[in-house]
């Protein structure tokens, strides 16, 4: 599958309308996942091969949405369809271990030094919940901390302030107030979460020399995508490493998504030593996954063995052998040498995109670490939550449609990945389209006031 012109194609198609008045229908809100849906409707997908989706009016889209940075070979890796095959010939799921989790297990625990052991559930959120509940069995403490705008997922507790509006978003101190991601949250989940403010290592301090002695974790994703995708700086992880030395919580380094940085994850980058790792997306090959790893001395809260066992971790489908083959495979792949070419096309993109705008004198950014890209629409510094919040939404929006229009499928946030089957021609369309939706935009002054 090839796309070879760079023009417009129009996405308001017939197949996908009628199929989106259909999901309507059945569906509330006619989506099935918040987090696809864009107006008016998505193209539905028909299939897909390498970096290129095709929708089902034949029209096709380079993909650096990825399933939300979950393919890192993009779409039907041969290796992972042949993976999937010989294992669904052999039966889907078991109530029995396999020896697949075995060698996903230690491939992962090889690759990873922080990662001594390991355990597989269906999903990043699951992970994380299940990290939280394990720091607080070790600790005998329930409050947990996070950052402001950081996404882990749907569990209550850390769903706390993802997405809070200007008003209301400061405490009586001055600093970030616990807000509910959704309504109805329980009272004790606002009043056990606490909010830090991203890379302000003297104000995490404070807030940390406050509610130290109660929290059982502090959860981090070094590279979080919705509150910016700004690196966090050694700073903020000195601040961090000394409170847990003082106060005994555990760190949790979230890399649902940030794995791929590095072939050991994301926390050697930044100097960052955590006690538990949740994980997700690219390790499951484009199959349901999650996990947790860590320490053996943190991860023995999960074993059942113990004559108390402290957090049962486990469900149904966790290390489905489907998901354990595909990961296999992806992982396999995903070595030393493919995670450099993805960084430095990582890399290469956004200087080129930022280079673009500066040429065009376009108030807009991308930021970003290795593979990873997030478009900003605005030239003022992107530090943190607050400053990449849009308050552009519908020209984002336009963005997102008009890539799509030029060929490119992006998250609806504009963030994306690179995957190993681009190449540099694929990262010029892809430059290509987002500067020029970018310019569509700003030229027909569509930039909201
Ligand atoms: C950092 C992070 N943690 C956790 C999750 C939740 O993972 P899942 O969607 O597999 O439940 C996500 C999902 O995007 C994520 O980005």
């Amino acid at each position: 599958m090839r796309f070879t012109t760079f023009s417009k194609q129009h996405v308001r198609s017939s197949n996908s309308s009628v199929a989106f008045a259909r999901e309507r229908e059945v569906v509330p809100g006619g989506s099935m996942r918040n987090a696809t849906w864009f107006t008016p409707h998505p193209p539905y997908a028909a299939k897909g091969l390498g970096c290129w989706v095709e929708d089902i009016d034949g029209r096709r889209f380079l993909d650096c949405a990825n399933n939300f940075f979950s393919l890192s070979h993009g779409h039907a890796f041969s290796p992972v369809v042949e993976a999937i095959r010989a294992a669904a010939g052999n039966g889907t799921a078991f109530g029995l271990p396999t020896e697949k989790e075995i060698e996903l297990a230690q491939l992962i625990t090889g690759r990873s030094p922080s990662c001594e052991q390991i355990r597989f559930c269906t999903s990043g959120t699951e992970a994380v919940m299940f990290a939280v509940k394990g720091a607080r069995a070790l600790t005998g403490r329930g409050a947990l901390a996070k950052f402001e705008g950081a996404y882990h997922g749907s569990y209550d507790w850390v769903e706390v302030s993802l997405a809070p509006d200007p008003d209301g978003w400061d405490d009586e101190q001055g600093n970030p107030a616990s807000i509910g991601g959704a309504e109805g949250v329980p009272r004790h989940v606002l009043r056990d979460t606490i909010v830090l403010p991203w890379n302000e290592p003297d104000r995490c301090a404070a807030i940390l020399a406050k509610e130290g002695p109660r929290l059982a974790g502090l959860i981090i994703d070094p590279v979080p995508s919705r509150a910016g995708m700004i690196p966090v700086t050694r700073e903020m992880i000195d601040v961090l490493h000394a409170a847990r030395e003082k106060y005994g919580f555990l760190i949790i380094s979230d890399e649902v998504i940030s794995f791929r940085l590095s072939y050991a994850g994301a926390h050697p980058l930044f100097g960052l030593r955590p006690d538990l790792i949740t994980l997700g997306k690219i390790i499951g090959g484009g199959m349901p996954i999650g996990a947790v790893a860590g320490s053996a001395r943190a991860m023995a809260v999960f074993d059942h063995t113990q004559s108390k066992p402290l957090v049962a971790l486990g469900g149904t489908f966790s290390a489905n052998p489907l998901a354990m083959a595909a990961g296999l495979a992806a992982m396999t792949a995903l070595d030393e040498p493919a995670i450099a070419r993805l960084n430095q096309l990582g890399s290469d993109l956004r200087a080129a995109i930022n280079l673009s705008f500066i040429e065009r004198r376009i108030p807009a950014q991308v930021t970003g670490s290795g593979s990873l890209f997030r478009l900003h629409l605005t030239s003022k510094p992107i530090t943190n939550y607050r400053s990449c919040r849009c308050l552009l939404p519908k020209t984002l929006q336009a963005v997102h449609a008009s890539a799509l229009d030029y060929g490119v499928l992006l998250t609806p946030n504009c963030s994306g990945a690179v995957s190993t089957p681009m190449d540099s021609a694929s990262i010029d369309h892809l430059v290509a389209a987002v500067t020029q939706s970018i310019a569509d935009a700003f030229a027909r002054q569509a930039w909201e006031k």
